[in-house]
């Protein structure tokens, strides 16, 4: 990140808008995403920042505006275009079928042809399905009873362990999530955010949408806000601090009652 200058964005939109007949949910949004870096998104309820990562996984078209990968200008048709540049949303419903099984859910839907997996159809006819399941999660250090075990009986924490898992099963470069950790029970947290720091560390770049100061101050290397579906402020992580973020989310460059530990050091 250092090379900003040289480089470009890995993932880029620039002045997004998204129009819901008279609703406006974007306003010439820009954002862009680093290599290698986890980007902080916040705002307030409406801000628009669901909207913004549902644009730059495939699902909504911009209205106006375009998207960059790589520096080449793209157009999704639909999430499957993005997934083919390596761009993997998990969404806030995580959408996992809950009545399959953990490997299945894993593999679910995916093209025979973006992997050597060739011949999906009967992959879980086979062993080797549950075992490159099993290896997939352990690799990520996810513990589950087995990879048989369905998705419903799963806690919250390791529902949303398998999402990520499912995301990085093929050649993720982009990991998009919104609201990761909103459901969870606090001690299923701090697991989430490891495994977001484990994705950086294997070179994947992050988007996450939290609310929770803490998941933005764990994991993020950059942060920005949306307000009223505009872009409000954005800053290094450690050129900022926990009120000032609030303050942008609460539409003030202010900082929303500062206080001398809420300094990043
Ligand atoms: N499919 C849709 N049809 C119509 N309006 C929509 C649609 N999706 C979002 N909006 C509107 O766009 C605006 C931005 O919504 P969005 O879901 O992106 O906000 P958000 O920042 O993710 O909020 P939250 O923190 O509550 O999840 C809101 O006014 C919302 O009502
Ligand atoms: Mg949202």
């Amino acid at each position: 990140m250092q090379k900003e200058l040289e480089m470009s964005p890995l993932l880029e939109a620039q002045n997004v808008s998204k129009y819901f007949g008279a609703v406006t949910a974007l306003r010439e949004v820009n954002l862009q995403l680093w290599p290698g870096e986890v980007l902080g998104v916040v705002g307030d309820n409406g801000a628009g920042k669901s909207t913004l990562m549902k644009v730059l996984s495939g699902l909504y078209p911009p209205s106006k505006g375009n998207l960059f990968f790589d520096g080449m200008k793209v157009q999704f048709n639909s999430p499957r275009d993005a997934r083919n540049l390596g761009i993997e949303m998990v969404y806030q419903d995580l959408a996992l079928a809950g009545n399959l099984n953990i490997a299945e859910n894993i593999y679910l839907g995916r093209e025979p042809k973006r992997k050597y997996l060739g011949g999906f159809v009967s992959l879980f006819d086979h062993k080797l399905g549950l075992k490159m399941a099993k290896d997939h999660l352990d690799n990520l250090k996810i513990h589950v009873k087995s990879v048989e075990q369905k998705v419903e009986e799963l806690s919250g924490g390791q529902r949303q362990a398998v999402a990520i898992a499912r995301s990085i099963a093929f050649k993720a470069r982009v990991v998009i999530m919104d609201e990761p950790t909103a459901a969870l029970a606090i001690k299923e947290v701090g697991k989430v955010l490891d495994m977001i720091v484990g994705l950086k560390d294997r070179g994947i770049s992050v988007v996450i949408i939290s609310h929770r100061m803490d998941d933005i101050f764990y994991v993020c290397d950059r942060v920005m806000a949306l307000y009223h579906g505009a872009n409000f402020s954005e800053s290094r992580l450690k050129d900022t601090s926990r009120s000032e973020v609030i303050g942008w989310i609460m539409g003030t460059k202010e900082n929303v009652r500062e206080l001398a530990h809420d300094r990043v050091q």
